[in-house]
């Protein structure tokens, strides 16, 4: 399967499978209509699969501060490096932005998604208690970016086309 992984920006032809997918991973999924502003203002990368969308994560960057907003795999493409990648490619695509740091929110019940980004290098920021339930923080991690031209990510690739990952 790795050798027919494909990796492209999202476009707004590509809502209802983005959608789709994060109605079937997220609880509450995000509505069509916030994914349509992000697909149109900010950054949406895809992992694709014979043309089918297995991944996607969605970032933003706001004078000089980036954010993870939504990172998802399709269950049958987990643990094949496919989030690492796109984490990667957030990075990337941030550090070209300007930006020098690259926040998410994450749940503190999310192990899996912790572990992905301690493999990736974020580190702890701050708590913030209660943030999706009462008993359910979230919690403030950030990753410290290269600024500037030391960054891999292909400037080709960087049109551009936002509410933060949550609970599960
Ligand atoms: C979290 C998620 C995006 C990870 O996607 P993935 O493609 O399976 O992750 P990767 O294969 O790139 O994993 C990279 C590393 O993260 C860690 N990791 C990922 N999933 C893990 C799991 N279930 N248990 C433990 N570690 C895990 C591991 O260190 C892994 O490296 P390894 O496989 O070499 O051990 C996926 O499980 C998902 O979509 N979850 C639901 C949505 C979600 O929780 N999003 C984040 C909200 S903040």
């Amino acid at each position: 399967m790795q050798s027919s992984l494909g990796w492209r920006l999202a476009n707004p032809s590509d809502l209802p499978a983005i959608v789709a997918l994060d109605q079937a991973i997220f609880r509450p999924p995000w509505s069509a209509t916030s994914w349509s502003d992000q697909l149109l203002r900010q950054a949406t990368q895809v992992a694709t699969v014979a043309e089918r969308i297995v991944g996607v994560i969605a970032v933003s960057e706001l004078h000089g501060t980036a954010d993870l907003l939504r990172i998802m795999v399709d269950r049958d493409s987990r643990r094949r490096g496919i989030a690492r990648q796109l984490v990667d490619w957030a990075g990337g695509w941030a550090s070209q932005r300007g930006a020098n740091q690259l926040l998410l929110e994450v749940s503190q019940h999310n192990e899996s998604a912790q572990a992905l980004y301690r493999s990736a290098g974020f580190q702890p920021l701050s708590r913030r208690r209660d943030y999706y339930a009462l008993g359910d923080d979230a919690l403030v991690w950030s990753l410290a970016l290269p600024v500037g031209p030391q960054s891999s990510v292909d400037p080709v690739n960087l049109s551009s086309q936002e509410v933060p990952c949550p609970s599960l």
